[in-house]
């Protein structure tokens, strides 16, 4: 398609029809004049809808992005992506409305199971390998949501109110990074940001997302979140979806009103027709080249990457094969996803682990929805949260279990000191009750389908698990910084600044339980040879050597931290800024390299309006939690002196 020929064989009214999509999920294509493009959610799976009868093709559901942060894999992640591609190209979607990289500031917020972290780092880095994943593929994605959508109670109408640094450092960085893939769509958010909702943000969407992070895409709006559509696209908002009746008559008036001018109708819809025909170009050469078994096994890899060993006494785990195992289930569902747009109605039936356990030749005996002591050697208990507890548009009341779950825990722990305890769900739980009580914990949160044959790799130690916390876990919410919205309120202040999950627990770590990173395995590793290569003022390579010394073959999570020992501006204890998973055969030892630059020293200084280096004292972490340390070394940054302001005091000391 000649773009421009398209835009101008296009009449004003036409132009603004466009702006506003045909139905549910597809643009407006003037009944065949111009192609269409399909719209349809992730993240975790593709979940289409007709647009005739809303009916839900049935897809392979794989682990949601909470899941993916615990892989601390952009190889995971990415392979995941690429599943989810095949799965689009087979279904005719152009574009999958995912990823969300939206951060974690409280653990109640509804969604915090479709976006990968409380760290924007981590967020970041996988959210971009997604990307990549399925625009390599020819699907085009959609990063959301934009901005500083972190609860659901009142997303509709809640301002969220943030100070400059805590917007760029904590949660807009992970759309900076993210952007690097070049997301052939923006998703903006529903939530008013300093004042003003997001769809008609000039500053937010104009200033911040274009302006400053450099992207030149199609701004599509939430499903319904364009409050006013002219106003909209003065803020660079171009596809309003889903279709609105009152669009094209706030447009034409507005237009009328000089409020709006053709050029600006012009540059939405010109990003409109290259994002079309980016949609029709991929259409020539994109390819499902995976059978459905394939993806289902794509789904049950990914999830023995993302599963988390929080507790295992006496090493407990894994068992030997024909063990005397019984199964006792809290409920007669499987947990493998939360509710709402990104729920994926499976194809294959998502089996509990008493059937999986079964067929490999295990002896189980499984109780549901009951206690009734057994005497087997080992009891297994599942636990979780449903899509009804945790999904969109609610948030969670707390981050407790229901107390019939915690009630078959302390029975079952009662009987037998050998409860291995299989925690399903989208975020931190409080597991005070009877963490002291139980042998073994595996977190296998919402894993998507191939969940419990995940599960039972990792418990007979066919896969020595290699997950790590994406999210801190308070002991209790009381121990989480972020008040409870308890009613509506016009505004919610982001006044604790930084100080959102490790951020936070740095500074009080007797609150934690799980801190952010931490993760149990099989395997033993050793760290030596710790050595850091200074290649300029801000441009290091951390090396280090990891040994396997074990029997088993096993994969390690390692994360850099970097604290500034002494700055003007207030700065979080540290900050994750590179991460790296090895695989490690029993016995093998590794050279890793990891290297660091400029970004891992900056802070926003709000004055400049840019990120900037303070000289000074740093301290760089190689560390396997954010609570435990490996390696550490001491850096002074001296950069030219003109390139810095005079520092608190320099004249008085
Ligand atoms: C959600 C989006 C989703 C869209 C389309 C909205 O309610 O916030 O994440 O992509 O609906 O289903």
């Amino acid at each position: 398609m000649d773009i421009e020929k398209t835009l101008q064989a296009l009449t004003l009214e036409e132009k603004m029809k466009l702006l506003t999509g045909k139905n549910n999920w597809e643009n407006e294509d003037f009944g065949g004049k111009l192609p269409s493009i399909f719209f349809a959610d992730g993240p975790c799976g593709l979940r289409k809808m007709s647009v005739i009868d809303d009916s839900t093709h049935k897809n392979t559901a794989y682990p949601t992005l909470s899941m993916l942060g615990c892989s601390f894999s952009t190889e995971t992640t990415k392979m995941v992506a690429d599943a989810i591609a095949e799965d689009c190209i087979e279904n005719d979607v152009d574009i999958l409305l995912a990823p969300g990289v939206n951060m974690k500031r409280s653990p109640l917020c509804g969604r915090n199971f479709e976006y990968f972290s409380e760290d924007p780092v981590l967020s970041g880095e996988l959210a971009r390998v997604y990307i990549e994943g399925l625009q390599e593929r020819g699907v085009g994605t959609s990063l959301k949501h934009f901005a500083v959508n972190n609860n659901e109670n009142y997303r509709f109408y809640q301002n969220s109110e943030l100070d400059e640094r805590t917007f760029y450092e904590l949660y807009t960085k992970a759309f900076e990074i993210a952007l690097e893939a070049s997301p052939w769509t923006v998703m903006c958010s529903y939530n008013l940001v300093n004042g003003i909702y997001a769809s008609e943000n000039p500053w937010l969407l104009k200033g911040v997302l274009r302006d400053k992070f450099g992207y030149n895409g199609v701004i599509v709006s939430d499903w319904g979140a364009c409050m006013h559509r002219a106003k909209a696209l003065k803020a660079t908002l171009d596809l309003e979806m889903p279709h609105s009746q009152a669009s094209f008559g706030e447009l034409k008036q507005a237009y009328e009103d000089g409020f709006i001018t053709e050029h600006e109708i012009d540059n939405s819809v010109r990003r409109l027709l290259e994002l079309i025909e980016k949609c029709q170009a991929a259409k020539t050469y994109r390819k499902a080249q995976k059978t459905k078994e394939e993806r289902h096994k794509v789904a049950v890899e990914a999830a023995k990457d993302c599963i988390v060993l929080l507790k295992n006494d006496n090493s407990i785990l894994p068992l030997k094969s024909g063990s005397d195992i019984s199964v006792y289930h809290s409920s007669s569902s499987s947990f493998y996803g939360g509710g709402g747009s990104s729920h994926v109605e499976t194809e294959n039936k998502v089996e509990r682990i008493d059937a999986v356990l079964r067929k490999r030749g295990e002896n189980i005996t499984a109780y549901t929805k009951h206690y009734s002591p057994s005497g087997t050697k080992y009891s297994i208990v599942c636990v979780g949260n449903s899509p009804e507890i945790e999904g969109e548009g609610f948030d969670r009341e707390n981050i407790s279990l229901f107390s019939r779950h915690n009630e078959m825990i302390e029975r079952c722990a009662e009987d037998n000191p050998n409860t291995i305890v299989l925690l399903y769900a989208g975020s931190a739980i409080d597991v005070s009750k009877w963490i002291d009580k139980v042998a073994a914990v595996l977190y296998v949160g919402f894993c998507g389908e191939g969940a419990n044959e995940a599960v039972a790799d990792i418990l007979f130690g066919n896969v020595s698990p290699s997950g790590k916390l994406a999210e801190s876990f308070p002991i209790s919410l009381a121990d989480n910084p972020i008040e409870k919205e308890e009613e509506y309120e016009p505004y919610v202040y982001y006044k604790e600044r930084f100080d959102i999950g490790y951020r936070y627990y740095d500074k009080h770590s007797e609150k934690v339980r799980f801190p952010f990173g931490f993760g149990l395995s099989y395997a033993n590793f050793v760290y030596d040879d710790a050595r850091l290569i200074k290649h300029t003022e801000t441009d290091y390579t951390i090396q280090f050597t990891i040994t396997n010394q074990s029997a088993i073959d096993a994969k390690e999570v390692t994360q850099i931290y970097v604290q500034d020992v002494y700055c003007a501006s207030e700065r979080p204890v540290k900050e994750l800024k590179a991460f790296t998973k090895t695989l490690l055969k029993a016995g093998e030892s590794k050279t890793i390299q990891i290297k660091l630059d400029r970004k891992a020293f900056a802070y926003y200084n709000a004055a400049l309006k840019d990120w900037y280096v303070e000289n000074g004292k740093f301290n760089i972490y190689v560390a396997t939690s954010s609570q435990d340390i490996k390696a550490e070394f001491a850096v002074d940054i001296q950069l030219d002196e003109y390139t810095q302001f005079t520092a608190k005091n320099t004249k008085l000391l």
